[in-house]
């Protein structure tokens, strides 16, 4: 059993971390809450009880032991307190991009790379992939086993819960401020977002750079190929919807092989935790609402292109919250204990 910590348990991904891990029996001797001073005083429910949120200090890990912490508070916290945690012997399950590109740190997918976990021991960090990342490289890892994969086209479909609490109330504020005076009139309320989000459709995540392309389609671009161990070409263009909470994502692949649907279907509905729903003729394909509060990747929509033989193109939706960021965090938890935790707790307890 191990002691927890959650770090940004009040935020959207850490609220939902709470419930996975209750979900998946998590083996859990202590849970600690940490957010910001500002949260000090309130409690967080996990397993039908109250837990006070502490502070999230340097010292906190030490002082309470911690043996896994997941991060979910940005990346500057994670890049100020994730070494402090490391330090203290906590494994580091770090949700932001802070450390997902650094060489020492293993970027995991649990059913695409589990093997890589291994790499934890050189910073005592596992960084947790995007989402948009996440749900792609998932349908992705099974068709480049059959086809060999060259290229990937994809256009994303972003829910707003991927800029976190704040995000998914801007749309739900702005919905309610549509209902009550004007249909597409411009609403006053806009934080977060660059435009209004609500009846709105915006190609713009994260910032832009020289090269024309966002941060977070490059993020796609070089963290797909870390977790696959490849060097494919990905053209991403990541766009955010009035959606809640599900992202969508229409993908195209150039394949080495020639493409065969009835094989792709096999290999995908094959794969862990992906699901697939393709059936035209009663209008059956993955949408953000049968996704939403589940752990599955759904694919559908799979056709072959009208021109080329290797050519591939299919739509994938998973729940932004749960796939792409608290059940993948928790799954790799879970593996990371499989693998390494028995001896890490051997080394800690001296069992
Ligand atoms: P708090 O609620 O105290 O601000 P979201 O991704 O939904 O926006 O949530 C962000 C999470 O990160 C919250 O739990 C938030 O805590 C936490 N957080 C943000 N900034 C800090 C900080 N400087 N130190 C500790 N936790 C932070």
């Amino acid at each position: 059993m191990y002691n927890v910590a959650i770090a940004g348990a009040t935020g959207a991904v850490g609220e939902e971390l709470l419930l996975v891990l209750e979900e998946y029996n998590f083996p859990i001797k202590k849970l600690v809450p940490l957010a910001s001073a500002r949260s000090v005083g309130k409690d967080v429910e996990f397993k039908g009880q109250k837990i006070a949120v502490k502070e999230l200090t340097c010292d906190v890990f030490e002082e309470e032991s911690i043996d896994i912490a997941f991060f979910s508070a940005g990346g500057s916290v994670s890049a100020k307190f994730a070494p402090c945690a490391a330090k203290a012997g906590a494994v580091v399950i770090d949700n932001t991009s802070y450390f997902r590109m650094n060489p020492d740190v293993p970027l995991v997918v649990p059913e695409v790379n589990p093997q890589d976990i291994a790499l934890w021991k050189k910073t005592g960090i596992i960084a947790n992939p995007n989402c948009s990342t996440i749900q792609m490289v998932i349908s992705l890892a099974p068709l480049h086993r059959e086809f060999g994969i060259k290229r990937v086209d994809v256009a994303t479909y972003q829910a707003v819960s991927g800029a976190g609490k704040k995000g998914m109330e801007e749309l739900l504020e702005q919905m309610r401020a549509l209902f009550n005076f004007k249909l597409e009139k411009e609403v006053e309320n806009r934080e977060v977002f660059q435009y209004q989000i609500a009846l709105n459709v915006i190609p713009h995540i994260d910032k832009f750079l020289d090269n024309g392309f966002t941060k977070e389609e490059l993020k796609m671009v070089n963290e797909t190929n870390k977790i696959m161990h490849t060097n494919m070409e990905i053209a991403p263009t990541c766009v955010r919807v009035p959606v809640l909470r599900s992202h969508s994502e229409a993908i195209t692949i150039y394949c080495e092989k020639e493409v065969e649907v009835k094989k792709a279907k096999e290999v995908l509905a094959n794969f862990e935790d992906v699901k697939v729903i393709d059936n035209p003729a009663k209008n059956e394909y993955p949408m953000p609402i049968i996704a939403t509060d589940t752990d599955y990747v759904y694919v559908g929509r799979i056709r072959k292109d009208l021109y080329e033989d290797n050519v591939l193109h299919f739509f994938n939706v998973a729940d932004q919250i749960r796939v792409g960021a608290a059940t993948n965090a928790v799954r790799i938890g879970i593996k990371w204990i499989e693998s390494e935790g028995e001896e890490f707790l051997k080394g800690k307890y001296g069992k």
